[in-house]
């Protein structure tokens, strides 16, 4: 298939980006094989399809590398708690928060926890999404984090999207271990991460490194089964406050820290030092109206790459919209319309550790999204309107 007459946002094979006017994209099977200026283009390309885009925008297909999209019922009671003056920490402790949603994700069949995932997997793919990861951790027992993580890999079974699993046990301590955090992981979290490596349906291990959730040591706990299961791991750092977490997941050469509102210039240094992705979030900052910035310009002087996400959950960012993420991205946290774009494309393919797709190169995967604008900023700049035209994954319309 060659794509013809398009605007171009490139990312090549070393991250740069670019921007090709009237340029061309020639897909064999499920691959990129030239991508290019139209006037360049190779004779060779074949009887194949030809589509002429009419100068559409076309960009890599998005990547969203943080969510929790695997969940039964919502958190409406506690947005209106919210919204009369309870803080998020102050409606967890009450026993809402996280654990509401687990007793409700445990109630619901499998069946049941997949049709409802999926009418918010059709909203990311609406806009283009390719990729996404999906965490575990509304289980927070041995069968149902089994049963979110089967979920998560039939999604990929069900819909054209590539999905990569997280297993995240250590998300918060279920009511029945309330005071007992180290007995939950002996005897649930992390024989359960045993079960779910052993059944292949984790592709990396994340924890919630937080007050109301895990300390530093205990997730190291969790990062020692990881690595000695040989998974990599990741985290939510510095979300609430600094606890330490990012630069513990620097120490196990972590693929990325979330959220970080909390991190200071050292955390990023560490970061930095281990090459890690830094994932930000900004649907959950809006949403618990956060007022503590991700320290963005340590991030961009360190040179570490800045991953953005839906972080799509119940509680804390009932989000379904990377190109909102990217207006959010640009309003709230000052990035440029090129860093958003980034974010939900090669920077979210290295937070998973994907090298094969997030950018428009010959020999990347051809995961596409070709929009009715002229200009990459126009996606970040609008709110609420969806100007995808056409998806293609892994080379197939
Ligand atoms: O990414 N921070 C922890 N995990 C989620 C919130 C989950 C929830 O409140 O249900 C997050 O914000
Ligand atoms: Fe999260």
């Amino acid at each position: 298939m060659l794509l013809t007459h398009a605007n171009l946002a490139t990312f090549d094979a070393d991250g740069a980006y670019g921007l090709v006017t009237d340029g061309a994209i020639w897909i064999e099977s499920e691959c990129i094989r030239w991508v290019g200026p139209m006037q360049d283009a190779p004779q060779e390309t074949g009887a194949g399809e030809r589509l002429d885009l009419g100068g559409r925008l076309v960009t890599p297909g998005l990547v969203d590398c943080h969510t929790h999209i695997v969940h039964a019922g919502n958190r409406s009671k506690e947005f209106e708690m919210r919204l009369g003056g309870a803080s998020y920490e102050e409606v967890a402790r009450a026993g809402g928060g996280i654990n509401s949603t687990v007793t409700a994700t445990r109630d619901a069949s499998e069946e049941d926890l997949l049709c409802s995932a999926l009418t918010r997997v059709d909203a990311l793919i609406s806009e283009g999404v390719t990729t996404l990861e999906i965490k575990s951790g509304y289980g927070l027992n041995i069968k149902s984090e089994l049963k979110m993580l089967r979920v998560a890999r039939k999604i990929a079974r069900e819909r054209p999207v590539r999905v990569k699993t997280s297993f995240l046990g250590a998300h918060s301590v279920p009511a029945e271990y309330s005071g007992r955090a180290d007995a939950y992981l002996d005897e649930v979290c992390l024989p359960a991460l045993a079960a779910a490596d052993e059944a292949g349906l984790v592709d990396a291990v994340d924890g919630f490194c937080e007050g109301i959730a895990f300390s530093r040591e205990q997730i190291r706990r969790v990062f020692e089964a990881a690595k000695s299961l040989g998974l990599p791991v990741k985290l939510h750092a510095e979300q609430l406050s600094n606890l330490g977490g990012a630069q513990l997941a620097a120490e196990f050469s972590a693929m990325s820290s979330d959220h970080l509102e909390y991190a200071t210039e050292e955390d990023v240094a560490a970061m930095a030092r281990a090459g890690m992705a830094a994932v930000l979030l900004p649907g959950a900052f809006y949403f618990l109206r956060e007022t503590k910035l991700p320290p963005l310009e340590a991030l961009r002087s360190h040179g570490v790459a800045m991953a953005l996400a839906t972080d799509c959950n119940p509680g804390t960012s009932p989000l379904t919209s990377p190109l909102l993420v990217m207006n959010m991205a640009c309003t709230l946290f000052r990035m440029t319309p090129e860093e958003a774009l980034s974010g939900v494309t090669l920077h979210g393919a290295q937070a998973l550790g994907l090298n094969d797709c997030g950018k428009l190169c010959a020999g990347a995967r051809a995961d596409l999204a070709i929009w009715d604008v002229e200009h990459p900023a126009e996606l970040a700049y609008r709110i609420g309107f969806n100007p995808l035209h056409k998806r293609i994954f892994a080379g197939a319309m």
